[in-house]
């Protein structure tokens, strides 16, 4: 990979890297199958991906004809990972099972490792024989949505798969490593304007939030709406309030701390609630929600806005969803695509009928959407909320500081790369687009 990634560094064209030998292995970031059962007994909160994430070569799979091998020059850290790395709610190794028994190139998946990670940009070292798109030599960025397109489910909308799969989670050869083979179905541009790690971090969460608040098949926002985002500096969050800025709707921002105030604020978001400063409490104890607590939060939130919200932004789950159910507006709608605080949900069902609301589930996006919500970072629409950088070899710590919320936006991880700021081709729409802006994350935390 060190020939390959001094080519890549050096400028060199498709011709010269086809010309360079490919590896016999490769540096991944893993988890192990036979410690699957390294945190029996341990508290979620206490597993420590610190342990469970390993970095070391592991063999380059052969490449199926509708595939690239693609070298990682960045990935970034996604809360999948967190789950795969924990081993909750289940180990991924079952994941990786079902696919080995689904075609001959599915077999490749179900290995004693499972490599990890959902996000990369890179470039292409090499296409299969049914590859029409790309090329080697290819600026690009990955998004996760793994589809078999022989599937007839796949096509209305392909995350109506019934085998629709999460690259890097559901399936092995994820981007937290120096080489990736994904299906070219999954390869995108890269944005010219944007270095390798500010380009790796945005595929999954933006895709994610612009399903989840603009696509017909999240919850159509449309010029006006009111929409309430939990978490809105982390990683869906931060690109949640983009969206919704940049389609003429209100943000109402919800964050735990004075800092990611006013980080929302830089980012133009005047709507902003510390929901730790706050002090609710939706739960007086582990069984019951109190309902004055959900009628404080949204007097909170009226009093800001003047009124309810059109669209709820759900993902924490149930800690949050009964508060949700209960603020969103009169034939409102509550988006939700996660439960990081717990799945087993409950709400006041007749706050939901009563009034008239929807709740609508959510799930990364289909090829067009990422292709959508990609463009507008490629035209500087919306920018990459990179805070932190990691070493590859460091994986384990970044996966660690995304367990225990202490970052904000996304973090990054440098696989290829060997510094930040490499790889940016159009510097003069850097500008224009605007440095402070897309360093924002970054410069906040320096
Ligand atoms: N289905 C999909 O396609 C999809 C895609 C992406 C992510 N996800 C899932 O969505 C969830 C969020 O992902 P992410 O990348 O945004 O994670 P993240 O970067 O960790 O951000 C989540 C934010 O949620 C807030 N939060 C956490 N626990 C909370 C609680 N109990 N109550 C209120 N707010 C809470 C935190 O903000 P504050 O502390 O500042 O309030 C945090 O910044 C994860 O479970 C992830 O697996 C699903």
């Amino acid at each position: 990979m060190q020939a390959i990634r001094d080519a890549i560094l050096a400028g060199a064209s498709g011709e010269d890297l086809a010309a360079l030998p490919l590896p016999g292995s490769y540096r991944a970031a893993h988890v192990r199958r036979d410690e699957a059962d390294m945190f029996a007994g341990v508290e979620s909160v206490d597993k420590d991906p610190r342990k469970s994430l390993h970095v070391s070569e592991v063999a380059v799979p052969e490449l199926a004809p509708d595939e690239a091998y693609v070298a990682v020059m960045a990935s970034s850290i996604n809360f999948n990972t967190v789950w795969t790395s924990i081993f909750e709610p289940l180990p991924t190794f079952g994941f990786l099972d079902r696919l080995g028994k689904e075609s001959a190139w599915g077999a490749r998946h179900a290995l004693d490792y499972h490599v990890v990670g959902s996000d990369a940009s890179g470039v292409v070292l090499r296409v299969g024989s049914a590859v029409r798109n790309w090329r080697t030599g290819d600026r690009v960025v990955i998004h996760c949505n793994y589809v078999d397109d022989q599937d007839p489910s796949a096509h209305d909308d392909s995350m109506l798969a019934a085998n629709q799969r999460i690259w890097g989670f559901e399936s092995n050869f994820g981007g937290l490593a120096d080489l990736t083979v994904v299906k070219a179905n999954q390869l995108m541009p890269k944005a010219r304007h944007l270095s390798w790690e500010e380009a790796a971090v945005s595929a999954l969460c933006n895709s994610t939030a612009y399903r989840m608040l603009v696509s017909r098949n999240g919850a159509a926002m449309k010029q006006g709406d009111r929409v309430l985002v939990w978490g809105a500096t982390g990683g869906l969050g931060s690109y949640a309030v983009q969206h919704v800025l940049n389609g003429g709707g209100t943000p109402v921002g919800v964050v735990s701390s004075p800092d990611k105030v006013d980080l929302l604020h830089g980012m133009g978001v005047e709507a902003v609630i510390d929901r730790r400063a706050a002090g609710y409490r939706f739960w007086s104890d582990e069984h019951t929600q109190d309902e004055s607590e959900w009628r404080r939060f949204g007097k909170d939130v009226r009093g800001l806005v003047g009124v309810d919200p059109d669209i709820v932004f759900e993902h924490p789950g149930r800690q949050t969803m009964g508060a949700s159910v209960f603020v969103c507006k009169r034939a409102g709608t509550i988006v939700t695509c996660a439960a990081t605080s717990g799945y087993m949900i409950e709400y006041d069902n007749r706050h939901l009928w009563m009034k008239l609301k929807t709740i609508k589930g959510s799930h990364f996006a289909n090829y067009r959407e990422a292709w959508d919500a990609n463009q507008l970072i490629c035209d500087g629409k919306v920018v990459p909320p990179l805070s932190a950088l990691y070493a590859l070899e460091e994986v384990g710590e970044a996966a660690y500081q995304v367990h225990h919320n202490l970052h904000e936006g996304k973090i990054g991880v440098l696989c290829l790369a060997p510094e930040a700021g490499l790889g940016i081709d159009d510097a003069e729409l850097r500008q224009r687009v605007g440095v402070d802006r897309i360093t924002h994350f970054r410069g906040h935390r320096a």
